[in-house]
C-alpha cells in the first residue's frame, strides 16, 4: 500500500479511544447491533474472516481477555493475544515507542486492542497507526465497559433511556466511562463518592457539558443515602484499581461507608432497583455478599454481555457495518 493511500486509511479510521468517540446515536446503534449478535450469533460467523486482531495485554484481566478473544473467533477473526513483559512480551515492554509499535503493527493486523495504564498509549496507537484501536481500559476510562453495561440495563429495565444510574465508590475509569455514558443513552448519572476520590475534573466538566446538551442529569454527591434516592441501578467497582495496590489501605479507609449493602438497596426507595459491578468483585468491600450474590444482583449478565457488546464493536470498527 503506499504511503498516500495509508494516510487517506489512517485518516478515515475509527476508534474507541473512550466513548467521546462515539455521538449518541452511534452509542444507540452499538447496542442495537449487540442484541441482534446476541440473539443470532450464527448470522455473524463469517464476518471478520481472514482478519487479525492485536490484544495488547500491560494488566491483568478476566473478563475483556477472554470476551474479546471468545469473540473474535466467534466471528471468524483470529485475535493475537500480546503482553508487554516477559519471554513473549511485546518490546514496547523494553521502550520501543508507541509511534513504532502502531505502525509495525498496523502493517500486520486489522486491528488493534490494548489494557494498560496510560490513555496516552491508547491514544498514540490511533494518532500513529492506520488501524481501529480499541480502549479496552486505562487508567483513564473502561469504554466497552460501559457499552456492554448499557446493553444490561436495557436487557433488565426496557431501555436506558430516563433511568437513574448511581455508582458508588471511587471515580474511577469506570466511573469516568459511566459518567460520558448517560448523555449518549438518555441515563441520569450520579456518582456517590468521598471528596477526595472525587472523578477526574476534566472527565467531569465534559460529561456535565454533554449532559446539559442531552437534557440528562449528572451529578457527584459524597452523601451515598442521598445519592441513592429513586436509583434504577446501583453500580459499585473495587476500591483499590490496578496500579494502585500500594495506595490500597488508605482507600479502604477512606472508602469504608461506601458499601453496597441491602440497606443501601433499599434506601432507593424502588423495588426494582439492580445491582451492577464490572468485576472483579469483593465481597465485604464494596459490595455485601447478600447483595453481590442476592436476586437483585445481575452482575453475571453484564459479564456476558461483554462478549456481545465487543462483537458488535469489531463488527462496526473492522468489518464496515454501518453506524446509522
Ligand atoms: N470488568 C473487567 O474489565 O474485567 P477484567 O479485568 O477481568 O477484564
Ligand atoms: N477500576 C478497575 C476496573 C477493573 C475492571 C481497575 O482499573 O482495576
Amino acid at each position: 500500500m503506499s504511503a498516500g493511500i495509508r494516510r487517506i486509511f489512517a485518516a478515515m479510521t475509527r476508534h474507541l479511544r473512550s466513548l467521546l468517540d462515539l455521538t449518541p446515536a452511534e452509542t444507540h446503534r452499538v447496542v442495537d447491533l449487540a442484541a441482534e449478535v446476541k440473539a443470532s450469533p450464527g448470522a455473524y460467523t463469517k464476518a471478520l474472516e481472514g482478519k487479525s486482531v492485536a490484544m495488547i495485554f500491560s494488566k491483568q484481566s478476566t473478563r475483556t481477555r477472554i470476551s474479546f478473544e471468545v469473540g473474535l473467533h466467534q466471528l471468524g477473526a483470529q485475535p493475537l493475544v500480546l503482553s508487554t513483559s516477559g519471554g513473549t512480551g511485546m518490546q514496547m515492554g523494553r521502550g520501543e515507542t508507541v509511534a513504532d509499535t502502531a505502525k509495525v503493527l498496523s502493517r500486520f493486523v486489522h486491528g488493534i486492542v490494548i489494557r494498560t495504564f496510560g490513555q496516552d498509549e491508547v491514544d498514540g496507537l490511533a494518532e500513529h497507526g492506520s488501524v481501529p484501536v480499541v480502549n479496552a481500559l486505562t487508567d483513564l476510562y473502561h469504554p466497552c465497559q460501559a457499552l456492554a453495561d448499557l446493553l444490561t440495563i436495557r436487557e433488565q429495565l426496557g431501555s436506558t433511556k430516563g433511568k437513574k444510574l448511581v455508582y458508588v465508590g471511587a471515580g474511577n475509569n469506570v466511573a469516568h466511562s459511566l459518567l460520558l455514558c448517560g448523555p449518549r443513552s438518555g441515563m441520569d448519572v450520579v456518582v456517590a463518592c468521598p471528596e477526595s476520590l472525587r472523578p477526574n475534573a476534566t472527565v467531569l466538566d465534559r460529561a456535565r457539558a454533554d449532559a446539559a446538551a442531552a437534557g440528562t442529569r449528572c451529578a457527584v454527591i459524597t452523601d451515598v443515602h442521598e445519592a441513592v434516592k429513586d436509583a434504577d441501578v446501583i453500580y459499585t467497582d473495587t476500591w483499590v484499581s490496578m496500579g494502585e495496590e500500594e495506595e490500597a489501605k488508605s482507600l479502604i479507609k477512606i472508602l469504608s461507608g461506601y458499601t453496597v449493602t441491602e440497606e443501601l438497596m433499599a434506601a432507593t426507595g424502588k423495588a426494582g432497583t439492580i445491582f451492577m459491578h464490572c468485576l472483579p468483585a469483593h465481597r465485604g468491600e464494596e459490595v455485601s455478599a447478600e447483595v453481590m450474590d442476592g436476586p437483585r444482583s445481575v452482575v453475571f449478565d453484564e459479564a456476558e454481555n461483554r462478549l456481545h457488546a465487543q462483537k458488535a464493536l469489531m463488527l462496526l470498527l473492522l468489518e464496515g457495518a454501518s453506524w446509522t
